[in-house]
């Protein structure tokens, strides 16, 4: 399916906050997760998502058919770490399609848009933190070339 993929402007963030929502509460759903639902449509969140708009260290894509958004991915310029190799590098912070969307490669598109975009920055790496149990998600990143690196643990303290 060829939707169209755009880059979001503020006139987006409002619908990206909404998608964001939806997003967590999945990870919630399906991953045991501990996302905090009320952050994507409060003004912290909307002040995350607007800086990744405007600012040149950040982007955001949106996926449209019929004008109707469907997707997005938001990424942004990784800091430096002070103890790895200098070398420019960015995330995938945030990335949805709507589950009637999936499997059409409406991902795929948003992702080259952000390879383009990671080109035009010369980043050399990137990255993409997503829950263990997320599968379809892990498939999807493999499929683009990416390979296991950190691994995070976490304990509850009783
Ligand atoms: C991850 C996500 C954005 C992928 O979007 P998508 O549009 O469905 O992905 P595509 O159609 O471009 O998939 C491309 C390839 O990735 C792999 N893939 C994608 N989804 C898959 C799934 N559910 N199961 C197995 N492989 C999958 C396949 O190899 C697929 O190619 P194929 O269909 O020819 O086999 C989408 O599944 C999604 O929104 N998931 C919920 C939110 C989420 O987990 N986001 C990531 C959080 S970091």
């Amino acid at each position: 399916m060829e939707s169209e993929i755009k880059s979001a402007t503020l006139d987006d963030l409002n619908n990206i906050q909404k998608f964001n929502l939806l997003l967590l509460k999945e990870l919630n759903k399906n991953c045991n997760q501990t996302n905090n639902c009320d952050w994507s449509l409060s003004k912290k969140g909307g002040e995350y998502f607007k800086e990744r708009i405007i600012q040149n260290s950040g982007c955001v894509f949106i996926a449209l058919i019929n004008n109707k958004i469907i997707g997005y991915l938001a990424g942004s310029i990784q800091e430096k770490q002070y103890y790895r190799k200098t070398i420019n590098s960015a995330e995938i912070d945030s990335f949805f399609v709507l589950n009637k969307f999936r499997r059409k490669y409406v991902g795929s598109q948003l992702f080259k848009t952000f390879i383009q975009w990671c080109n035009s920055k010369r980043i050399k790496r990137i990255s993409v933190t997503t829950p263990y149990e997320n599968i379809p998600a892990i498939k999807f990143y493999r499929k683009q070339g990416f390979a296991d690196y950190d691994l995070i643990l976490e304990s509850i303290i009783k």
